[in-house]
């Protein structure tokens, strides 16, 4: 029937296995109701040529540093809009604001602060420290997050013997648990200060993850358990035997330990060797890490410009992490499907959104992608007040085009939107990524 959508997207699309021309057809509450060939409807156009229409990514790791005062190198609206940028329609903000997100008021304070200054969706998640905080945040908050360790803005450590009520709080709220899964036991005492990426990486060793991911598996079932930024393979098969979910970043994929680096490449947990590096590359393009994660961590250069030892761990990444992977599918470097199931429909799927695919009843949160226009990366030019990337020079692919519920918001690879984004919770319950997907 004519005009029965209120827009219709045209463009080439990724269905069942191979690129097709296809009509998206969307109604007015920004959902997508029907896919053909030529729908026939007299809607508003959206012609996209031979461009690639893909779901917009969902990331289930970033640091807003809102609220986190005038120094502050992002805040809510520039981190969305750098994610916007990115091809990223839905983020995940991380507690470890100033102040942390420890109870229901500060959750919803928080989303007070957000609203009207999002580009994208944003899903907060609150700490799991305590089985008192995780009670309370428990009706408000999006997901939850654990530090098993210290890193920028958790000063001192989690004490191990809170694990396992902890785990049990978090399985009783429903809500889905992320573990930063470093075990400070099994840092090094070596006081000589580090100096390099190489140097991290000897002061908090690959066995600390060993450690805390064999400790944080033996929860329940029950729990919806998901790890953040395994840095090792060994990790992600350990992870998948016992059915949970994890991630990988963009820099421990691709970033390996050097000797004569700055805290530029300061992070937690470390860069890896380039053995481990392999290893951690080699698992996610066969498929085997169910997600792919920014951790988007900004700060600005001064601060990274300090002693290695005194500088802050984190690099920026929000606005590069899709574009990086989709170069890497242009070259064959890995395969596009394990892109799309890593970066855009398993973490939809495992925060329990309507989003991350291109299918009826899914809202219409789409990118478009012309995969010869890739450019260097240039710090300078991405919205992070931060400045800078640990990918600077790299060739990427950002998306041409974004909207938000069949409205655009980037066009021409320029933000055109206004604020509409909304701080959002799981609709359903989340849905453990599957190990294995099609890749042809
Ligand atoms: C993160 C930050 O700066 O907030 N830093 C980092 O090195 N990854 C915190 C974190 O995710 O550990
Ligand atoms: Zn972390």
């Amino acid at each position: 029937m004519p005009g029965d959508f209120e827009r219709v997207v045209v463009g080439r699309s990724w269905m069942r296995g191979t690129l097709q021309n296809v009509e998206i057809g969307i109604d007015q509450d920004g959902r997508i109701r029907r896919i053909a060939k030529d729908l026939r409807s007299s809607g508003d156009r959206v012609d996209l040529g031979e461009m690639v229409v893909l779901p917009a990514a969902t990331d289930l790791h970033a640091h807003f540093r809102d609220p986190g005062g005038p120094e502050a190198a992002e805040s809510f609206a520039t981190g969305t809009e750098g994610a916007a940028l990115g091809g990223v329609g839905t983020v995940v903000d991380m507690p470890n604001t100033v102040p942390p997100v420890t109870d229901r008021e500060r959750c919803e304070a928080k989303a007070s602060l957000a609203h009207g200054r999002l580009a994208v969706d944003v899903v907060l998640f609150g700490s799991a420290r305590s089985a008192r905080s995780i009670r309370s945040l428990a009706p408000v908050a999006g997901g939850l997050k654990l530090y098993l360790s210290p890193t920028t803005e958790v000063d001192d450590g989690f004490d191990p013997a809170h694990l396992p009520e902890v785990l049990e709080a978090a399985a009783a709220s429903g809500l889905s648990l992320s573990v930063h899964a470093e075990w400070p036991a099994a840092f090094s005492h070596d006081p000589t200060p580090p100096t390099s990426s190489e140097d991290w990486n000897r002061a908090r060793p690959p066995a600390a993850e060993t450690v805390a991911v064999e400790r944080v598996c033996q929860a329940s079932s029950a729990l919806r358990l998901h790890i953040a930024h395994v840095t090792l393979g060994k990790s992600a098969i350990r992870i998948a035997e016992a059915n949970f979910s994890c991630e990988a970043t963009p820099h421990h994929l691709l970033l390996a330990t050097r000797s004569d680096d700055s805290a530029l490449r300061k992070t937690n947990p470390p860069l890896r060797s380039e053995t481990d590096r392999a290893l951690l590359w080699a698992e996610f393009v066969a498929g085997r890490i169910p997600i792919l994660a920014s951790d988007h961590a900004p700060h600005h250069a001064n601060a990274k410009s300090l002693p290695f030892d005194k500088a802050p761990s984190g690099v920026p990444a929000v606005e590069t992490m899709l574009p990086l992977f989709l170069d890497l599918a242009r070259s064959g470097a890995v395969p596009l499907p394990v892109v799309i199931a890593a970066a855009m429909e398993r973490p939809a799927r495992w925060l329990g959104l309507p989003v991350g695919r291109i299918a009826p009843g899914h809202r219409a949160n789409l990118i478009a992608v012309d995969f010869r226009s890739r450019r260097k990366i240039q710090g300078a030019r991405l919205r992070s007040p931060a400045g800078w990337s640990p990918f600077e020079g790299r060739y990427a692919v950002f998306p041409h085009w974004h909207a938000r519920d069949g409205v655009t918001i980037v066009d021409g690879g320029e933000w055109v939107g206004r604020p509409t984004g909304r701080v959002v919770r799981p609709e359903y319950a989340p849905v453990a990524p599957p190990t294995r997907i099609r890749t042809a």
